[in-house]
């Protein structure tokens, strides 16, 4: 597609007025300083929009790490002997519709997780064959260990679960912001 000089010139072709084109006599209107000052504020929104954006979410992050962990009526899980290794055991936490993940890693070691996808929501899952988090909607992959995405759009980390273990059970006993 051409300038707007450029298309003008073919709608209104050869008027020439004092050495202008008719429409540009009727019209004095700079053109080309409009299109350069719409570009430039173009850029400059665009630098600052992703500025903030940045800011925004470096801010989001840092709430997130020194807020502590909210608190809510402890839940039991399961008996820490009935987890193999390398399983994924699935609970409602803290509400009875949200969905939450207890893995027994392969060094022992439980970690827990909302099993919220933290790009648009969909359920997240363990994919043993592949010691991942899986969520199959934009396929966003976490890291099992940590919950921090991997690959895919999520940015943000899973929510993690607080885990407890009393006698030989284990119990949900809070959520991580
Ligand atoms: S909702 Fe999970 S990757 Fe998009």
């Amino acid at each position: 597609m051409g300038s707007i000089n450029e298309i003008a010139n073919q709608i209104y072709p050869d008027e020439d007025v004092q050495g202008q084109k008719q429409w540009e006599s009727e019209f004095p209107y700079h053109w080309d300083a409009d299109e350069l000052t719409s570009r430039r504020d173009l850029l400059q929104f665009a630098v600052y929009a992703s500025g903030t954006l940045f800011l925004g979410t470096a801010f989001l992050a840092l709430l997130r790490r020194f807020l502590p962990s909210k608190k809510t009526a402890p839940r039991e899980i399961a008996r820490i002997a009935d987890i193999p290794r390398d399983e994924a055991v699935y609970f409602h936490y803290p509400g009875p519709e949200d969905q939450a993940m207890l893995l027994r890693l392969d060094s022992g070691r439980f970690v827990a997780y909302s099993q919220t996808c933290t790009h648009l929501s969909c359920s997240v899952y363990y994919q043993k064959e592949k010691n991942r988090l899986f969520c199959p909607c934009h396929e966003g992959v976490f890291d099992t260990r940590t919950g921090v995405p991997i690959a895919g759009p999520p940015v943000r980390p899973l929510s993690r679960i607080t885990l407890q273990a009393n006698g030989d059970r284990l119990y949900a006993i809070g959520v991580e912001p």
